[in-house]
């Protein structure tokens, strides 16, 4: 395997190995945190111990950062390969520095969003917003595999709002507690909800971009196999008549 192919790998890896089984627990621990509330709410005792709302809430932040971490690595792989296959710094070496500083920038804001205080709610939603604004914009960068077209069973845009949506609950956090009257509760258990079913769908998509976007040895082979089908503004791939013999 090349080395290109093990940086491509890296992404799927962490996902089914870390943020999956991260995911698991978060949401164990997050209906033992409802059903402890309600329980305490009607009976004014619950056998499930007070520390599950604290795990889950330090295991969401955990999940919060990696959500992230592997939306900047599966982008840094895309954005960089297509720099390096294009060489696009010889036609506009701007471009190459503005990503970089991108990259640095929202990096820089995930961890100052972090760092930001429960009082300072607006340094907060600052934050929250440039992570979100640098994860779109490089998300709009050459090489990314969107599938506009197929928006809805796209990995590039689930996986998106679903980075949003963690950043989002992070940045809220402190909100849950302040609310008396669970307003922020009930909007962060419609965000995650939402965010559960794209990650099902992160699953689905991810697993079909690994069968689409082809290891170093195949690109070839495919190259060889569909350009000739393709012209620069109308590209209708069909099934190609493979050779009995690759
Ligand atoms: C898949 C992801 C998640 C799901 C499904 C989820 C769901 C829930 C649910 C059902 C509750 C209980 C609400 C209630 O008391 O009725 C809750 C509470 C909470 N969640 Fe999450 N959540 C997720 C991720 C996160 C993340 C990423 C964070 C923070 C970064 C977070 C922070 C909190 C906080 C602060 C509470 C209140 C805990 C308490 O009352 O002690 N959650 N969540
Ligand atoms: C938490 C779950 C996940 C999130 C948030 C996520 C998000 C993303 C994003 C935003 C991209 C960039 C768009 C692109 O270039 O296609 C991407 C790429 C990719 N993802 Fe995921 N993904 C997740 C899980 C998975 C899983 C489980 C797999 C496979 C089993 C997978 C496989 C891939 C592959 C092969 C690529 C393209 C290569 C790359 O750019 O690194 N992803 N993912």
């Amino acid at each position: 395997m090349a080395l290109k192919d093990i940086i491509l790998l890296l992404h799927p890896v962490i996902a089914v190995t870390v943020v999956f089984p991260l995911m698991g627990i978060v949401i164990n621990r997050a209906l033992q945190v409802r059903q402890r509330r309600l329980e305490t709410v009607s009976t004014g005792k619950s056998k499930i111990p007070p520390i599950a709302g604290q795990e889950h809430v330090q295991l969401g932040r955990w999940l919060t950062g990696a959500v992230v971490g592997i939306v900047l690595i599966a982008l840094a792989y895309a954005i960089f390969s297509n720099v390096f296959d294009h060489q696009v710094w010889l036609k506009s070496s701007f471009r190459v520095v503005f990503i970089v500083l991108l990259f640095a920038a929202t990096i820089g804001s995930t961890i100052l969003l972090y760092q930001a205080k429960a009082k300072d709610q607006n340094w907060r939603g600052v934050f929250a917003t440039l992570t979100g604004m640098g994860l779109v914009i490089l998300g709009c960068q050459d090489g990314v595999y969107r599938l506009t077209n197929k928006w809805y069973m796209s990995h590039y845009y689930y996986g998106i709002t679903a980075a949003l949506l963690m950043i989002f609950s992070l940045a809220i956090l402190p909100e849950i507690y302040k609310d008396k009257t669970n307003v922020w509760r009930k909007i962060h258990i419609a965000a995650n909800f939402l965010a559960l079913l794209l990650f099902f769908g992160l699953g689905m998509t991810g697993t079909l971009s690994l069968l689409e976007i082809p290891l170093t040895w195949q690109k070839g082979y495919i190259n060889q196999l569909y350009q000739k089908q393709c012209d620069a503004n109308n590209c209708l791939i069909t099934n190609p008549i493979l050779p009995d013999k690759l």
